[in-house]
Formats: structure tokens, C-alpha cells, sequence
């Protein structure tokens, strides 16, 4: 089961701040650290000294949490009345409490994990703790959809790749789909494509033919995959034959979009092709996302801005508004375009300046009902959404949590106005298929508690932690603006600029960024900011303590009042990372010789004992990237072990962890995306000793038992 460990070739490998290979930058995000921060405002830092008191709040109540019904990752289940049917056709959604994955241990994130950590490597396999086996769930290229033809490398087709799973695979969620925990739903984002690595005998993207480029649409997207437990043990499989009718692709080249919400239907989101603005074909660079808990899957339209071309040409008075995201305007887009335009001359902003506005939307999706149309929502504003994650707040409205990764940007949180119906009658779905249509988006301000003695090194203060208050800065709630000069639909269409003009702090990247459903209290992955305190860029702050900060930290956010609708809230950092060895590192206070080193974190999920799970990208340690876990309460709170590694030149995502802690689920984003690589030269064989092919594995305990204790 487990693959033969190999060496790293020692092909030369051009890294870029951190490790992050040259070819990883070009492919995933334009090589968007190369361009101007997209961010000029001045409202870098305010230094507001405030009280640090943080408050150690207490477990948000059963009926808060009662709310989380669906989703078996890391959720409590109660609160649901009526069994569900024991094989659901779709449409119909299963409980998890019904589906039996088993139910959530009451904890607080204080659970013991007892896997022995691994070391760190540049092994180009994936390696598990001992005890532990793991197989790979589902690769590039394999069938999803009935009738999906066998991958042929050599013959690829957009109408193949259409039906089959798509390439990198980053936000991983998995979903009961009957009682006795035997079926699930996989659904996975495809954020995009390298084409060096997929196509034999690639030159350059201009020689690409336009079905190679429509092959590449159609590797964007979504899969949803129907899956079954093997051997009553904690490995996955998608089920073999037959029907399977969840199973879906949703595609960049064919799937339509319902936008939401009040910028839906406004005149920036008009386009010849959609006069009424209210029709998208297709999602772009979905990223991380969240499963929320009536059942639905969330996902982050990310660097949607490196698919566009002709923003040199684009109407004046809009330059300003595609530069804030990071499109070219003044020359024509160079190198690193996709090239899509050659295929579909709307992503060519000369032709069709507004198509940009109808990207970077976070997007939800249905895996239970494989005919609805998924939409995106305008009321989580737009920006370069990494994902959203959900909690149902103690008075009944549901909160999501979102950051927007680009140096310098901005943390966000969507307070829905109607409330969450707990249940699983159709009654209770068709109304919670509505939260996310309309209610109130705020940024975050953050205040410091000792802003005089941070000198950019990450020296601790003397109080003995990074820490301090934080506000909501409401930006637009239904159709009312708060922001001066920006309607409605200007602010969510356009929320970085009403971001800045309410002086929101800039952050180190904000990647996941995900509430603890035991505790309510947030948790965010700042990856890194290499820019951080250079000449005319803000300097250090309390939050985002070092400058040149090449490995990241995690905030811990604790809404006032255990209430996640709250205006205002408490903050620190547990884990400032890198090298423990380092001593700008920090580990909640915990002895830094037992800390597995860890860089740039990215993904962040909850078992069911609430443990925080970390997956890295771009690991500057000189590693590969992997999965980590700690505590985060109770003594064991910051021993962070390192569980797994995946192979050479790939990032860790998902990660996804089942409620009976059986199975850990990560996807393997870009193996092999090492510069000078090819799929006729590849630097990785992962998964298969061929070639590289990203895809999603499963991690189990041989003995059964739960992940931890
Ligand atoms: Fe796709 Fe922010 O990582
Ligand atoms: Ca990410
Ligand atoms: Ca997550
Ligand atoms: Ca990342």
C-alpha cells in the first residue's frame, strides 16, 4: 500500500521566497509575487494600544453547536431530530448522527495526540507516522462521471477531462451519505493547471492548441466523487461500477453559476454574453473552502486575475479597480497568462472589461442534489478568497470566516440575516440554502497591546505574547454601504478598495482561516509575507510580528462573549513558525525541543476533539511540505507534531479528518512542480512511477483506532 520511498533528484530546483518553486509561482498565481503589491493604501498601522486582556472563553453551549448538523469534519453532530433514510437518493441529505461516522468526543481541543511525529524529509513519497498506512483515494484523470473514458496521456480531450477528475486538488470535504458509515461524498476543488506537467512534449503556452487550453478549462473546477469505506477499516475508495449518481464535474469551460445576493444583477456584473449579470459559466482557482452545516460545500475563487488578458485596454475609469486585484493595466499581461482567450474571448478584458468582476466569489455548491445549479454568493464581497468556513453563532445566524491571500490583505467574516434551521426536513434545507444570500460583511481591525516593542525580529513583548483587541469594521449589510462614496454593490463587488478606505490592518497572507465548531474561537493561517516591513511597505505589527516574514503564523480570534456575531474581539498568536530552533519562533509557550518545525501554513482543519490540523505551503525550512497537529488547549496546547510529508515539489491541502477519527484525508497539490520538470522528465513519479499526478490520499491507523489517543 504504502509507496517506496525515493530520493530527491537532484535536478536543480529555482526557488523563490521560501522554497516555493519558480514553476509553482508562475502556474498557480502569475507569479503574482512579482508584481506591485496590489495593495497601496496607507492605512497601514494605526497602533491603537489597547487592553491585551485575552479572555479564555468557555465551550460555545450544546444548543450553539447544535447547528451542526452535516459535514463530518470535526463537528458536533446533536441536535437532530429524525433518522434519515439509510440509502438516500439524490437530492436528499443524511445527517451524519444518522450516517453513524461515529459521534464527536465532547472535547475542547486539549485532546492527546499520540502519533510519534515524523521528520522532515524531501522523500518524493508520502510518509505517514508508524502504525499508520495510507493509499491514494483518487488521481488525475480518473474517471468521475459515468462514461468517463480511461485517461490517455497522449490523447487528452476537454470532453475526457470534462468526466474525469480534474488537475491540483486543494480544499478536500467529505460527507456522509448513509448510517452505517460506509458511503461518503468527496468533494474536492481543481485550482488549476500546469501545463508542463500534463501535456507531453509542451513547448511554450503559446504553442498550446485550443483544445489543449479547453483541456485545462476543464481540469479547473470541482469533483464531487461517491465513496466507500474498504474492509470496515479507515480506508476510502471511490465506489467501482454501476450508477453513480452523485458524482459530478463541475468545470471552468461548462458549469453554470447563479450569482446571488445584492451586487448580483448590477452593472458591473453585466456582460454581453449576460446582459442581466446573473449567469457565470464557470469557477477559477478554487482554493480552500469549508463544508457548512446544512450539508453544502463552500470554495474560494482565488488568483482569479492571472486568466485575464487586455486590462491595457480596458475602459479608464476601471484600471484602478482591476489593478487593486492585481490585473495588468498598463502593458499587456506578460508571460504567465493562461492564454484562455485564445479559446474564449471573454477572459480578453479589451472585448469584455466586466467578465473580472465575475470571478473571486465564494462559491457554494450542493453534492447532495447533483442537478442544482451552484451559485456565487455577492454578499461575501469579493476579493482573492482563499475560502469560507461556517459556524452557526449562539443567537441562530450563521458566521463565515474568510481571508483574502495577498500580501497585505485583509481578514473577513459575513453575518447572515436570516438564522440557521436545525433539522434535516426540506423545509429546513431550502431555507438554509438561502443564509448566504444576504446579511452583513465586516473587515477586521487589529489593535495591538504593546506596539512600541515590536522591532520586526518577532522578540516577544514583555506581557509574554503576540496579542491584543480587534474590531469588525461593517463594510455593507443587505443593501445599505457603510463605506463613504461605495454603494452596495460597489463594496462587495470591489471590497478591497472599501477595505482600504476603512483603514483594515494588512495582513501576512490570511490563507484558511477556520472556527473550532467545540470552542467558536478562529483560527488563521498567515503563510508569509516576504514584503512585510521593506522600504515603503507596513512594517511589523503586533499580529504579523516579523519583518521578511519567509514562514508564517497562526492568530487565534475570540469573539467577545463566546459570540461569533460579535463586533469585537480578543487575539494572539499560538504558533509563530519556522525552525523551532529559531528563537523568533513561538509555540504557545510550549518546550520548543519536543515543537515539530513547521513553515508556512496554508490549510487548517478540527478533529473531532477539536486538535488543530495544519497543512503547509512552500515549507522555507528546506522540507517538503506536510500535516501537522496540536492541541490548542490545556497543557498540550502548541506541541505541534509534524504527521505526515507529501512528495517532491507538491503542497499539502485539505486536510479533512472524519468524525470517528478514522481517516485523515489530504490532497497532493502539484508533485513534481519543480522547474525543468516535465511529464516526459518528471522530478516526481508520485503516485503511480510514472509520472507526477496530483490526487487525494487517505491516512488510517493499522491497528483501527482513532487518529490521537
Ligand atoms: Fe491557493 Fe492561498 O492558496
Ligand atoms: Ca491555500
Ligand atoms: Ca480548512
Ligand atoms: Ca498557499
Amino acid at each position: 500500500m504504502s509507496d517506496r520511498p525515493r530520493l530527491l533528484p537532484l535536478l536543480g530546483t529555482t526557488t523563490r521566497h521560501g522554497s516555493r518553486d519558480s514553476m509553482t509561482c508562475l502556474y498557480r498565481c502569475g507569479n503574482a509575487c512579482d508584481h506591485p503589491v496590489p495593495n497601496t493604501s496607507d492605512n497601514a498601522y494605526f497602533g491603537d494600544v489597547v487592553s491585551a486582556e485575552v479572555s479564555r472563553r468557555g465551550v460555545v453551549r450544546a444548543g450553539a453547536v447544535g447547528a451542526l448538523v452535516l459535514g463530518f469534519g470535526g463537528a458536533a453532530a446533536g441536535a437532530l431530530a429524525g433518522a434519515a433514510p439509510a440509502a438516500a437518493a439524490p437530492g436528499t441529505p443524511v445527517v451524519p448522527e444518522a450516517a453513524g461516522f461515529g459521534r464527536p468526543q465532547p472535547g475542547t481541543g486539549s485532546g492527546a495526540l499520540t502519533f510519534s511525529p515524523i521528520p522532515p524529509n524531501q522523500l518524493d513519497t508520502l510518509v505517514v507516522p508508524n502504525g499508520y498506512d495510507h493509499a491514494v483515494v483518487i488521481r488525475w484523470g480518473d474517471p468521475v462521471v459515468p462514461g468517463a473514458p480511461e485517461f490517455d496521456l497522449r490523447g487528452q480531450t476537454a470532453a475526457a477531462q470534462s468526466k474525469q477528475f480534474g488537475y491540483n486538488n486543494d480544499f478536500v470535504g467529505v460527507l456522509p451519505l448513509d448510517r452505517r458509515g460506509r458511503r461518503a461524498l468527496l468533494v474536492v476543488n481543481h485550482e488549476y493547471t500546469n501545463e508542463e506537467l500534463m501535456f507531453p512534449g509542451f513547448t511554450t503556452m503559446d504553442a498550446l492548441s485550443v483544445e489543449q487550453l479547453r483541456v485545462a478549462m476543464a481540469a479547473h473546477g470541482m469533483s464531487v466523487v461517491e465513496l466507500e469505506r474498504v474492509d470496515g477499516t479507515g480506508q476510502w475508495r471511490p465506489v467501482a461500477n454501476g450508477r453513480r449518481p452523485y458524482n459530478r464535474r463541475v468545470t471552468a469551460l461548462a458549469t453554470k453559476f447563479e450569482l446571488t445576493g445584492p451586487a448580483a444583477g448590477s452593472a458591473w456584473l453585466r456582460t454581453a454574453a449576460d446582459p442581466k449579470g446573473r449567469t457565470v459559466v464557470g469557477t477559477l482557482n478554487n482554493c480552500a473552502g469549508g463544508v457548512t452545516p446544512w450539508g453544502t460545500v463552500l470554495s474560494g475563487e482565488e488568483n482569479f486575475n492571472q486568466y485575464f488578458v487586455g486590462g491595457d485596454a480596458a475602459p479608464e475609469e476601471l484600471k484602478p479597480k482591476l489593478a487593486r486585484y492585481g490585473i495588468k493595466t498598463t502593458t499587456r499581461y506578460p508571460g504567465g497568462s493562461r492564454k484562455w482567450e485564445r479559446a474564449d474571448e471573454r477572459f480578453d478584458l479589451a472585448k469584455h472589461p466586466n467578465e473580472a468582476h465575475r470571478f473571486g466569489w465564494v462559491v457554494e455548491i450542493d453534492p447532495y442534489d447533483p442537478e442544482s445549479r451552484p451559485r456565487k454568493h455577492t454578499a461575501l464581497g469579493r476579493f482573492k478568497h482563499e475560502g469560507a468556513n461556517v459556524i452557526v453563532a449562539k443567537n441562530g445566524h450563521v458566521v463565515a470566516y474568510m481571508g483574502d491571500d495577498e500580501r497585505f490583505d485583509y481578514l473577513y467574516k459575513f453575518v447572515s440575516d436570516k438564522k440557521f434551521l436545525p433539522g434535516d426536513s426540506w423545509v429546513a434545507r431550502r431555507h438554509n440554502l438561502t443564509l448566504l444570500e444576504s446579511g452583513t460583511l465586516y473587515v477586521a481591525k487589529i489593535e495591538q497591546s504593546s506596539a512600541a516593542e515590536i522591532d520586526g525580529s518577532g522578540r516577544l513583548p514583555a506581557d509574554g505574547a503576540f496579542n491584543g483587541r480587534g474590531r469588525w469594521i461593517k463594510l455593507v449589510s443587505g443593501n445599505r454601504s457603510y463605506v463613504d462614496g461605495m454603494t452596495a454593490a460597489d463594496v462587495l463587488t470591489f471590497t478591497r478598495l472599501a477595505g482600504d478606505k476603512v483603514g483594515a490592518t494588512k495582513m501576512d497572507r490570511p490563507e484558511d482561516v477556520e472556527p473550532s465548531l467545540l470552542t467558536g474561537k478562529v483560527y488563521v493561517a498567515l503563510t508569509n509575507n516576504t514584503d512585510r516591513g521593506k522600504p515603503g511597505k507596513a512594517p511589523a505589527d503586533e499580529a504579523n510580528p516579523r519583518n521578511l516574514n519567509k514562514h508564517g503564523q497562526v492568530l487565534e480570534l475570540v469573539e467577545d462573549r463566546a459570540d461569533n456575531t460579535a463586533e469585537t474581539f480578543a487575539w494572539s498568536l499560538p504558533i509563530v513558525a519556522g525552525d523551532p530552533a529559531d528563537p523568533s519562533t513561538y509555540f504557545a509557550g510550549y518546550d520548543k525541543t519536543k515543537v515539530s518545525p513547521i513553515s508556512c501554513p496554508d490549510n487548517v482543519a478540527f478533529d473531532a476533539t477539536g486538535n488543530l490540523w495544519i497543512s503547509t505551503d512552500g515549507n522555507a525550512l528546506g522540507s517538503n511540505d506536510g500535516l501537522f497537529a496540536t492541541a490548542v488547549e490545556g497543557p498540550e496546547r502548541g506541541h505541534l507534531k509534524q504527521f505526515l510529508t507529501v512528495p517532491v515539489g507538491a503542497e499539502a491541502c485539505g486536510p479533512f479528518i472524519t468524525d470517528d477519527r478514522r481517516s485523515v484525508f489530504v490532497a497532493v497539490q502539484h508533485p513534481g512542480e519543480v522547474t525543468g520538470a516535465t511529464v516526459d522528465s518528471p522530478v516526481s513519479t508520485w503516485p503511480d512511477g510514472d509520472y507526477a499526478k496530483p490526487g487525494v490520499v487517505v491516512t488510517w491507523r493499522l491497528d483501527g483506532g482513532p487518529i490521537g489517543s
